[in-house]
């Protein structure tokens, strides 16, 4: 399977989020379409685990692909589940507990993690909660999550991770880290580097890891 080096989306947000609810975490439409559009077909089971305000989803019906998604955030969870033909698919939990759900075999996973910078102890994981704080157990969690991803997947399924480094106070090397850890149970495939054409205005770039089920 080919993957090229370099690719360029417009940075667009055709779905906007809830009014009154913050939903800068949320990715474009364009992003999903591209890899749905280039490495699925009709009918695949499309996965998101952090499904947010549910692009994923929404893009794979638009496709005729069948989504199926998980969501810590009750509100979020609601207000994606409830606009979706398939809502029975989308879970309100936490992605650690994938295995679960009652899922079937999935042909394809897209998604985007919540973000953690390197000296935050927030854990966005575990919502917060100081029994988990710190960048190594988001980094341990992550881990996990992703082992049972890979439990979820057909074999030779492809899972796509859209990821950013996080500037600030510190760098947080959040790319190679994601990557690293998921290379632990996933086989790495390919990085893609997405450059958003109407540029986003903190960042113009984004990662793409591309991981195959092994
Ligand atoms: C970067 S956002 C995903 C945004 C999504 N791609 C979209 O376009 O709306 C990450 C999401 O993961 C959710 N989340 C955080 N911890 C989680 C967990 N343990 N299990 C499942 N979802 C979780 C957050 O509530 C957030 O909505």
């Amino acid at each position: 399977m080919n993957f090229p080096a370099f690719i360029e989306l417009p940075f667009e947000m055709e779905r906007h989020g809830p009014a009154g609810m913050e939903w800068s975490d949320k990715y474009p439409e364009s992003l999903v379409r591209y890899f749905l559009k280039n490495y699925t077909k009709k009918k695949d089971r499309v996965f998101d685990p952090f499904l947010g305000f549910g692009t994923t989803a929404f893009v794979a019906e638009e496709m005729e692909r069948i989504p199926y998604g998980i969501e810590a955030n009750r509100e979020r969870f609601e207000w994606a589940a409830g606009q979706l033909d398939h809502w029975q698919n989308i879970k309100h939990g936490d992605a650690a507990n994938s295995a679960t759900f009652g899922f079937p075999k999935m042909d394809f996973c897209i998604t985007s993690p919540p973000y953690m910078p390197c000296h935050h102890r927030w854990n966005p994981l575990f919502g917060g909660d100081p029994k988990y704080a710190g960048y190594d157990q988001y980094l341990k969690r992550l881990g996990l999550i992703f082992e049972k991803i890979a439990g979820l997947m057909k074999k030779n399924a492809l899972v796509v991770v859209q990821a950013d480094n996080l500037k600030g106070r510190r760098y947080t090397p959040l790319v190679r880290d994601i990557g690293h850890i998921v290379s632990n149970v996933l086989r790495p495939e390919a990085e893609i580097i997405l450059r958003w054409i109407n540029e986003k205005p903190d960042y113009p770039y984004t990662h793409c890891l591309v991981f195959k089920k092994k």
